[in-house]
Parts: C-alpha cells; sequence; structure tokens
C-alpha cells in the first residue's frame, strides 16, 4: 500500500531524483570543519522554531515587553527552556556560521567557480549579526537599552549618512516605543526572510558545484 502510494507520486513529483540530487551526492573526502554549514543551518531552523514558540506570549511594546519575558521565564510551561535555547542559541549561530566562514576561507573554498557561494555567504554572516542586534533589545530591560543606544550611537559616527542611519534604526531621535517594533518586524519578518532566500541561494550553489575538496599541496 505505502509503495504503490510512493510509486505513484514519484512518478508525478520526481521524488527519487529530488533525492538523488540534494542527498545521494558523491562527496570528496573530508573532514568535521566540512559539516559546520550544516550545523549552521540547523541552529537557524532551531532559532525560527523557538522563536514562533516565543511569539505566542512575547509583547513588542515598552509597556509589556518585559513582563511578557518574565512570564515566559516564570509562568508559561517550559517557557524558560525554550527562551534559553533561543538565547544561547543566537550566540551559538553567530560562532559556527563564523568559524564556517573560516572554514571556507582557509580551505580556499571561496575561490572559482564558488565566488557567489561566497557573496551570498557574506550576506548570511551581515543578517546573522543583524539578528543578534535586533534581538538584543526585546527584552527591553536596562541592559538591552543602554546596549541598544551604545550600539545605534555608533552606527551614527559614520561619515555624512552617520546621522541618518541613526534615525532610521531609532524611528527618532532617541530609542522608543517606535524602535521596540521596528526591530521586532526586522527581527521576526525581513532578517528571517533575507536569510531564508540566501540559504536557498548558497545550497542550490552547494548542490550544484559539490563541495571543495581538501586542497592538496601540488594544488
Ligand atoms: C546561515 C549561514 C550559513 C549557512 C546555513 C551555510 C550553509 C552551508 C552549507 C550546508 C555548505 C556545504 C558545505 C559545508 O557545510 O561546509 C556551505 C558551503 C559554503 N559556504 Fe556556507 N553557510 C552559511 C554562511 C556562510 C558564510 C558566512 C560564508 C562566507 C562568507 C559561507 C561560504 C561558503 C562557501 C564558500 C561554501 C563552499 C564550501 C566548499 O565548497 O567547500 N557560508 N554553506
Amino acid at each position: 500500500m505505502f509503495q504503490k502510494t510512493f510509486a505513484w507520486l514519484d512518478e508525478r513529483l520526481g521524488l527519487t531524483t529530488i533525492y538523488a540530487t540534494v542527498l545521494d551526492r558523491k562527496v570528496p573526502k573530508v573532514n568535521w570543519w566540512f559539516t559546520l554549514g550544516s550545523a549552521s543551518l540547523f541552529l537557524f531552523v532551531m532559532q525560527g522554531v523557538t522563536g514562533i514558540l516565543l511569539s505566542v506570549y512575547y509583547v513588542p511594546s515598552p509597556d509589556h515587553a518585559y513582563d511578557s519575558i518574565q512570564y515566559i521565564m516564570n509562568s508559561v510551561a517550559f517557557g524558560w527552556l525554550i527562551l534559553g535555547i533561543h538565547h544561547w542559541g543566537a550566540t551559538l549561530m553567530v560562532i559556527v556560521v563564523f568559524v564556517h566562514m573560516l572554514r571556507t576561507f582557509f580551505f580556499a573554498a571561496y575561490k572559482y567557480p564558488r565566488e557567489f557561494t561566497w557573496f551570498t555567504g557574506v550576506i548570511l554572516l551581515l543578517a546573522t549579526l543583524g539578528m543578534g542586534f535586533t534581538g538584543y533589545l526585546l527584552p527591553w530591560n536596562q541592559r538591552a537599552y543602554w546596549a541598544t543606544t551604545v550600539g545605534t550611537s555608533i552606527a551614527g559616527t559614520v561619515p555624512f549618512v552617520g546621522e541618518f542611519i541613526n534615525r532610521v534604526l531609532r524611528g527618532g531621535a532617541e530609542l522608543s516605543a517606535v524602535t521596540l517594533v521596528r526591530f521586532f518586524s526586522v527581527h521576526i519578518w525581513w532578517l528571517p526572510l533575507i536569510i531564508g532566500a540566501m540559504i536557498g541561494v548558497h545550497l542550490y550553489m552547494v548542490i550544484k558545484l559539490g563541495i571543495s575538496s581538501i586542497p592538496k599541496e601540488e594544488d
């Protein structure tokens, strides 16, 4: 019964071809450093799942943000666990993505024909850092408030356009409800969409080109 259903679907959707192309590929003999891209992908998905769960209780307004985080920590079943995973997962993701970048750099995997894979990687790194920056404000505690005040002030020191960037980030001269909602929107919509799209292109390149092998002495 199962085999018949699968064969019916496979004939129409080409499931075995998709499996062979995406997962059942020949890979050169590599080492554990080559698993960090998949680890980054896993962490992104984990951040997505825990983030969606947190959004059930989190309220992005100055009056309720702090209390909603306290509520998640103390009153929601396993809220502390979900928030803890999201909190530490963010730090881990930045580290893992960064070390993955170092791996591809030191193994010269950014060279022809993988320049575009590297280019999408740069956007992924910047967007991942952006997730950390925007997420840090959301608990709306003293540390979050002043860290973002400092962070946006640093952006304000960029020559010529600094003042403009600062105002766009804050949504005004000072941090306010506008800043919080702005950061929340970028954190849950804009950046995840950019990261999702870029991972799509990044993985398409990895599948199309295959992964590089470890450079040998004569290379
Ligand atoms: C969310 C972030 C990222 C994800 C999910 C991701 C995912 C992956 C995966 C699954 C691979 C396959 C090989 C491997 O695992 O090493 C890969 C390869 C690659 N990635 Fe990333 N990546 C990310 C960020 C980056 C960054 C920041 C850079 C560099 C700026 C980068 C550059 C590359 C390059 C050049 C390759 C080809 C490596 C090769 O062929 O040996 N990636 N990526």
